[in-house]
This record gives C-alpha cells, sequence and structure tokens, in this order.
C-alpha cells in the first residue's frame, strides 16, 4: 500500500536559504512535500522564496502565535512536521503539546553553548569570536518547552582559527546547514 505524503509546514523568519534547500531536496521526492511556509514577519525574504516555488505561505505575527492558537492551528492544519528553519519566535506551549518529538529546528552552534534568549544568527557567531572558541557548528534538535534545550538529534562541527571572523563564521556555519539540515530531516520524518 502506498505511503500517505509526510507534510511539512516551515516556519522562517528572514532570508530563508535553510527553507529553500529543503524546498529543493525535497522537490523530486514524493513521499515528502513542503506545504507551507509560515512567518511572523512579511518583509521575510523567504516568503518570495516560498512564492518562486508555488509553495501558500501564511504570515503569523509574534503577538498572533502567543494569543491565536486558532491561527497557528489552522496555518499547519494536516501537517505531520514543523520545521524550524531561521524561526525566532518562540514556539508556544499549544504547538509542542500537539506536536511532541514533531517540531525540529537548527541552531548555528553546538548547544548547551550559546544558546538561550537573544542567542540567535549573527549575536552567536559574535559570541562564539569573542570567546576565542577553536570550533563552532551546528545542532539539530526536537523543540521542547525549554528554549534551545530539546533532545538533539544531531550535530556537526568545524575548526575555527584566529583570523575567523563573525562573517566568516557566519560562512562556515551555513555550509553546514546546506550541507546536512535536509539529510537529517528526512531521517527522522522516515524513521516511522
Ligand atoms: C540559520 O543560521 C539558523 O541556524 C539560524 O538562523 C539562520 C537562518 O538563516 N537560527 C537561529 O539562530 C535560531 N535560534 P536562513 O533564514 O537563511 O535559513
Amino acid at each position: 500500500m502506498d505511503k500517505k505524503t509526510i507534510r511539512l509546514a516551515v516556519f522562517v523568519s528572514g532570508n530563508g536559504t535553510n527553507l529553500e534547500n529543503i524546498i529543493n531536496y525535497f522537490h523530486d521526492d514524493k513521499a515528502v512535500e513542503v506545504s507551507v511556509v509560515v512567518s511572523n514577519r512579511e518583509d521575510a525574504f523567504a516568503l518570495q522564496r516560498a512564492k518562486n516555488h508555488g509553495i501558500p505561505s501564511v504570515v503569523i505575527s509574534r503577538k498572533q502565535f502567543a494569543e491565536e492558537p486558532e491561527t497557528v492551528l489552522s496555518a499547519v492544519k494536516d501537517c505531520d512536521y514543523i520545521i524550524l528553519a531561521g524561526f525566532l519566535v518562540r514556539v508556544p506551549d499549544y504547538l509542542i503539546e500537539l506536536y511532541p518529538n514533531r517540531i525540529i529546528n537548527i541552531h548555528p552552534a553546538l548547544l548547551p553553548k550559546y544558546g538561550g534568549k537573544g542567542m540567535y544568527g549573527h549575536h552567536i557567531h559574535e559570541a562564539v569570536k569573542a570567546a576565542g572558541e577553536k570550533e563552532t557548528g551546528i545542532t539539530i534538535h526536537f523543540v521542547n518547552n525549554e528554549l534551545d534545550a530539546g533532545e538533539h538529534i544531531a550535530q556537526y562541527r568545524v575548526a575555527l582559527t584566529d583570523d575567523d571572523t563573525p562573517d566568516t563564521i557566519a560562512e562556515k556555519i551555513h555550509v553546514l546547514e546546506q550541507a546536512h539540515f535536509p539529510e537529517v530531516i528526512e531521517k527522522v520524518i522516515k524513521a516511522e
């Protein structure tokens, strides 16, 4: 018997390079569909990327996430997994309860280091540089009620030198994200 298509909702806040990579990775895979893109910012370039691929998108503000569960639940209706791809709003508890071990986040550092409030995007790379770290990396993890503290699925590392700057660290992270995020998602969603 044919298995049902696995439907993904991808949550974004910004550029959407991870979103684009996920869309391309699953493009020819009939078992997986990026069904909807949800952004908390209407000016996120990720929305343009969704449009270019003909994928429906919804803008839901930070306030709506907190106060209008029905708006969020209607956007992810029929989705099996939620992928956070550069999503900078805290995931509300009602969603975590409905999607246990079905919300996957990518964090641009080796958690538990450089996680928690205020630790996102460039702030992380600046903190990593300031601390003189010899390596950094990415953590792909399930989302639970504690910020950046859900069970790890995979980590990938990259060495740093004294010459690295926050910008070159960001580039190294980008390379790791592009190389690994979609295949890790695939492993999780096809494991059942
Ligand atoms: C990515 O580096 C992702 O790991 C990071 O935001 C960037 C989004 O880039 N996420 C966080 O910092 C979450 N705390 P993108 O919009 O080009 O995919």
